[in-house]
C-alpha cells in the first residue's frame, strides 16, 4: 500500500531515501569520540585479528560489488592483501586459506545459498569468517566466527540500495579496525576518513535533494538500447553496480567497465548517441586518476557517446566533455561511492518506471536466492 511505501511510488525509492539514516545507524556507537573504531559484535580476539595475513571477501550480486569497493580501502589502510570473489566461484575452487586468513562474507539477507556454501568451504580450511549482514540471526552470521551487522532496516525492493551503502560502511569499519589493532599508526589521512565517515549521512542527503534532473534524464534514456558505465579505482565497482541496477530493473543491456580497459575492447561499443555514464574521482587528492578519466570522457565523446558525468562540485575540468553533469558534494576518493551510487540507483529506478516495469519486483529475480 501507499502507506507502507511511506508516500513513495515504490519501495525502492523509499529505500533510496532512507540511505542517510541507514548509514548513520550503521555507524552509530562504532566510532568513539577519539576517532577510534569499536566493534563489539566481532567475536574474534584482537590476537586473531593481528594474525590475519590475507583477506577474502565473498558475496553475490550487489554484496559482491560492495566487497570490491572494500578491497581498495582495506588494502590501502592495512596493507593486508585482499581478494574479492563471487561466492559461486569461490565455493567450487581451491582457494588458498588457513587459520590466518580472514573471510568476510557479505550478505543482505544472510540466506544466499552460494554465500553459505562458500563460507562453509572457508571454515573447512580453518579460515576465520566474519559476516557483514543485514538480517539478525540469519544463517550466515550464525555460522560465522563474528558478525558486524549493517543497520539498514528491512529492504523490500529486490534491487539492493540501502544495503549496499551500509555494506561499504561496515567493510570500511572492519578495515579501519584492523589498521587500528595492528598498530598501524593512524596517518592524518585515516583520522580524516573517520571524520568524513561521520559526515556521509549529510552528504548522501544532499545528493538526494538534487535528483530531479536525473529523473528527467531517465525519461530521456528510457528508449536506449544499451547504457555503458565507466569508472576507475573505487569508481569501477560503482560502474558495475550502476550497470547491475539497470539490468535488474530496466531489462536493458548495461555493462560496467574499468575506464582503463576502454581501448582493450569496450570502446568498439561506442556509437552515435550511446549513453555512457562516467563517475569522476575528486580532482583534489588523486589528481592523476582524475585527469585520466577526463581523457577517457573525451575519448568516448569523440566517438559519438552521449556522456553523463557524475562529478563533484567545483570540478570544472569535465564541463567541456559532458552532455549532462550530475553533481555530488566534495568528498575523499574512498568515500565517493557512497554518494556517486545514489544517482545511478535513481536513474535505474526511473528508467524502469518509464518503461513500465515492476520496479520493486523485477521479472525473473528474487530478493533472496536460497537455492542453487
Ligand atoms: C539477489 C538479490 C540482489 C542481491 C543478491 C545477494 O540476487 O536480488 O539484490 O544483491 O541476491 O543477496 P544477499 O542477500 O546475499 O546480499
Amino acid at each position: 500500500s501507499a502507506a507502507e511505501k511511506g508516500g513513495y511510488d515504490y519501495f525502492m525509492l523509499k529505500e533510496i531515501a532512507e540511505q542517510p539514516q541507514a548509514i548513520a545507524d550503521t555507524l552509530r556507537g562504532r566510532l568513539t569520540e577519539h576517532g577510534e573504531i569499536s566493534l563489539d559484535e566481532v567475536r574474534l580476539s584482537d590476537q586473531d585479528l593481528r594474525d590475519i595475513d590475507k583477506i577474502f571477501v565473498i558475496g553475490c550480486g550487489t554484496s559482491y560489488n560492495a566487497g570490491l569497493v572494500g578491497k581498495y580501502a582495506i588494502e590501502h589502510w592495512t596493507r593486508i592483501p585482499v581478494e574479492v570473489e563471487l561466492a559461486s566461484e569461490f565455493r567450487y575452487r581451491d582457494p588458498v586459506l588457513d587459520r590466518s586468513t580472514l573471510v568476510i562474507a557479505i550478505s543482505q539477507s544472510g540466506e544466499t545459498m552460494d554465500t553459505i556454501m562458500a563460507l562453509r568451504h572457508a571454515k573447512e580450511q580453518k579460515a576465520r569468517v566474519l559476516a557483514v549482514c543485514n538480517t539478525n540471526g540469519s544463517t550466515i552470521p550464525r555460522e560465522s566466527d563474528g558478525v558486524l551487522y549493517t543497520h539498514a532496516g528491512p529492504e523490500i525492493a529486490v534491487a539492493s540500495t540501502k544495503a549496499f551503502v551500509t555494506q561499504i560502511i561496515a567493510v570500511y569499519l572492519v578495515g579501519l579496525h584492523l589498521a587500528q589493532i595492528r598498530g598501524i599508526k593512524y596517518s592524518d589521512e585515516v583520522a580524516a576518513i573517520v571524520d568524513q565517515l561521520k559526515a556521509t549521512p549529510d552528504a548522501v542527503a544532499e545528493v538526494l535533494t538534487t535528483m530531479e534532473p536525473v529523473r528527467k534524464l531517465a525519461r530521456d534514456l528510457s528508449g536506449s538500447q544499451q547504457v555503458l558505465f565507466l569508472g576507475r579505482h573505487v569508481g569501477f565497482p560503482v560502474a558495475l553496480e550502476g550497470a547491475l541496477k539497470l539490468k535488474e530493473l530496466a531489462y536493458m543491456h548495461a555493462e560496467g567497465f574499468a575506464a582503463g580497459e576502454l581501448k582493450h575492447g569496450p570502446i568498439s561499443l561506442i556509437d552515435d548517441g550511446v549513453p555512457v555514464v562516467i563517475t569522476v574521482p575528486s580532482p583534489r587528492g588523486r589528481s592523476l586518476l582524475h585527469d585520466k578519466i577526463v581523457s577517457n570522457i573525451q575519448e568516448v565523446r569523440a566517438r559519438g557517446a552521449r556522456t553523463i558525468v557524475i562529478a563533484e562540485e567545483g570540478d570544472h575540468a569535465v564541463e567541456p566533455y559532458a552532455d549532462h553533469i550530475i553533481r555530488v558534494p566534495r568528498t575523499t576518493t574512498l568515500l565517493a561511492p557512497l554518494t556517486t551510487v545514489v544517482p545511478l540507483q535513481v536513474l535505474a529506478c526511473e528508467i524502469a518506471a518509464a518503461r513500465g516495469n515492476d520496479v520493486d519486483q523485477p521479472r525473473n529475480l528474487a530478493k533472496s536466492v536460497t537455492v542453487e
